[in-house]
């Protein structure tokens, strides 16, 4: 499913692999924008590479009892909702070669009580919505990605998904969206579409715009020959600056 790293063979020495930082790759955009699908695809295509998948969802704090007991005023679209610290020291580790356990983020008990382990890889994906938000965050990552999605797409997926599969009600789901969501986005999500590389309308849809950033990622990553799709994108890449 693209979230453990897969294993190639090696064909680097020992002092190289050493030295070898993990190209990281930042998705970011509005909640329910195809942020996922998006990160799928690019993991799909990237066969033949080692990808871990780390969202920006598992580090979100862990409620109170207090704030669980009134858990519809709780704005987790803030960045304040987030432990940047916790995220920024994962990435540090596993920069260093070290494994590091993530928490598994459970939407339905707000909290976080089993983790997964994540080996040091070739390339990490993280994904987030307020992923390019913070400074620090932002200058781990050698590519970044905003996801844009009209905000009608945004809303009606995530009516879907918050009544079907994590069993809300509509009423909270769209009380949640005015107070909160909403205002976020416009507030401290969608000021970051400054810092993206690339701009991808119509998220996980656009197809021509994935092969494009696989391209650009397998040429930094010194491994064409592990890129089948439309080889003769090669010719543009001279020109095509991200
Ligand atoms: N959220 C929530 N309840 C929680 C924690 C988070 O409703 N206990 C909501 C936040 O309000 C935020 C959203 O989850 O708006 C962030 O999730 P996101 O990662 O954007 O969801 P995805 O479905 O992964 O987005 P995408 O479709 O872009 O992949």
């Amino acid at each position: 499913n693209g979230l453990e790293p897969r294993a190639v063979k090696d064909t680097t020495s020992a002092s190289e692999d050493i030295q070898r930082q993990p190209f990281v790759i930042g998705v970011a955009g509005g909640a329910a924008s195809g942020k996922t699908t998006v990160c799928d695809m690019i993991i799909q295509q990237l066969h033949d590479q080692r990808v871990v998948l780390i969202n920006l969802d598992s580090f979100y704090h862990n409620l109170t009892e207090e704030e669980l007991a009134r858990v519809h005023e709780y704005n987790f679209d803030h960045p304040d909702a987030f432990d940047t610290e916790h995220l920024l020291s994962c990435m540090e580790k596993l920069r260093q070669g070290q494994a590091v356990d993530i928490p598994k983020y459970d939407f339905k008990t707000y909290r976080s009580s089993v983790f997964r382990r994540v080996n040091p890889t070739d390339v990490i994906i993280l994904e987030g919505i307020l992923l390019f938000h913070d400074p620090r965050v932002r200058k781990l990552m050698n590519m970044k990605i905003f996801v844009c999605t009209d905000a009608d797409v945004r809303l009606a997926r995530r009516i879907k998904r918050d009544t079907v599969e994590n069993g809300r009600d509509i009423g909270t789901v769209l009380d949640q969206y005015s107070k909160f969501v909403k205002p976020a986005f416009d507030d401290f999500i969608l000021p970051t579409k400054k810092y993206a590389d690339i701009i991808i309308p119509r998220g996980g849809d656009n197809h021509v715009a994935i092969d494009l950033i696989v391209q650009h990622i397998c040429t930094k990553l010194g491994q064409h020959d592990l890129c089948k799709i439309y080889p003769n994108l090669y010719v543009i890449h001279s020109t095509f600056q991200i």
